[in-house]
């Protein structure tokens, strides 16, 4: 079994420790979608205060992907200066970076992006009555569009790319049974519900090569009624396996799942950390596939469990870095006490408020 702080490889990619920085928007790519230099010097500075991996905020593949102001854009080769320029940052401070590519389906905010909102089912089928069901080539665009994203990745230097397929979003929907209505190849079995994941990895590594990493992130449950279960989670792994996936991070809920969206509010006992424990202990009996966990990770003895246990190769971090982006470093010097972060998603509020996201315990991060 693994321990922290030791130097491990996903594919091509090596890492100086076990830690991550779990894909977080951050409200400062500028109007249009480009990467700023602000954007690039707050990753720059997590990555200098020890971080193992960088995965950025969701970066949408095509225009109509998009999911909220000030989110980065891979869509276009436009994008691809501003890109350049956050990889580079990063690696100017020693780590390592891998882009989050994503489309928000049904979520996207039509109201901003102008565009209609497109999704895996019919329009009376769901709680988004004026989300057109996409029509297989619609599917192939998306698909398509996944894999060019993928290639500007590579070519703008980063070290991989997320594929982000968990949170209600566009490639979650379609896994889900609680969005997805379709009668044909693209719904009702997991393995037909999952085929647009399995073709995107596909699409994604005819554009990158072999050696090229490629995650994904993906929900252990949807905790909706009808929603992904555990069991078909598990049946996805197995299939993403099977395409060659490099590394799945776990995560879970959508923003229609109440008190358990992805982002929980809340302080923790230690019992109550890392929310999919379980269905990571369960996914590590059956899987080769390296895993990272996320989801209110918040002590020092937590992450030393999960890893030296096997239940996770990797920890995922996003609220304690906003809160701390020296947590890692402050964590390697032994002080080894509990992330300052009380999970009360002021971070997330004072980034809509369009400013950037900063953690309101301590404003200056
Ligand atoms: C401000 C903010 C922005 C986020 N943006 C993303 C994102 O772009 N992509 C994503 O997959 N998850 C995103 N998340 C979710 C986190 O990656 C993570 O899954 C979640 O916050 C739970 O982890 P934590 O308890 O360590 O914060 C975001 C979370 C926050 C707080």
């Amino acid at each position: 079994m693994g321990t922290l702080f030791e130097t491990t490889r996903i594919n091509a990619m090596e890492l100086a420790n076990r830690f991550v920085f779990s894909a977080t928007w951050l409200g400062l790519a500028d109007e249009d979608g480009h990467s700023t230099a602000r954007q690039a010097e707050y990753l720059a500075e997590i990555a200098r205060r020890g971080v193992g991996l960088i995965i950025t905020g969701h970066a949408c593949v095509t225009p109509e992907g998009k999911a909220g102001p000030r989110q980065t854009a891979a869509c276009d080769d436009r994008f691809l200066p501003g890109l350049k320029a956050m990889a580079a940052a990063v690696h100017d401070a020693r780590g390592k970076v891998v882009l989050q590519i994503s489309h928000a389906g049904c979520y996207a905010p039509a109201g901003l992006t102008g565009l209609d909102l497109v999704g895996p089912s019919p329009p009376d089928a769901t709680e988004f009555p004026n989300c057109r069901e996409l029509t297989v080539a619609g599917i192939g665009q998306i698909v398509a569009a996944f894999g060019q994203s993928a290639a500007r990745a590579r070519k703008a230097g980063f070290d991989g790319v997320q594929i982000h397929a968990a949170h209600g979003y566009l490639l979650s929907q379609f896994l889900s049974p609680y969005f997805n209505k379709r009668t044909d190849s693209y719904g009702g079995s997991i393995e037909n519900r999952a085929r647009i994941v399995i073709e995107t990895l596909r699409a994604i590594r005819g554009a990158v090569g072999a050696d090229f990493p490629v995650l994904i992130k993906m929900n252990a449950e949807d905790f909706v009624r009808g929603g992904l279960t555990v069991e078909e989670m598990l049946r996805v792994a197995a299939l993403l396996e099977q395409a060659g996936i490099d590394a799945i991070e776990m995560s879970g809920g959508t923003i229609a799942s109440g008190a358990l969206i992805p982002i929980r509010a809340g302080v923790l006992e230690r019992e109550g950390e890392a929310y999919y424990r379980e269905a990571a202990a369960r996914f590590k009996e059956v899987s080769g596939v390296p895993l990272l966990l996320v989801g209110g990770i918040r002590s020092f003895e937590v992450c030393e469990e999960l890893v030296g246990k096997g239940r996770a190769d990797y920890i995922s971090l996003s609220r304690p870095l906003i809160c701390e982006p020296d947590l890692i470093e402050r964590w390697k010097s032994g002080d080894t006490g509990k992330s300052a972060c009380i999970s009360c998603n002021g971070c997330l509020k004072s980034g809509m408020r369009g400013r950037g996201v900063s953690c309101v315990l301590a404003p200056s991060s």
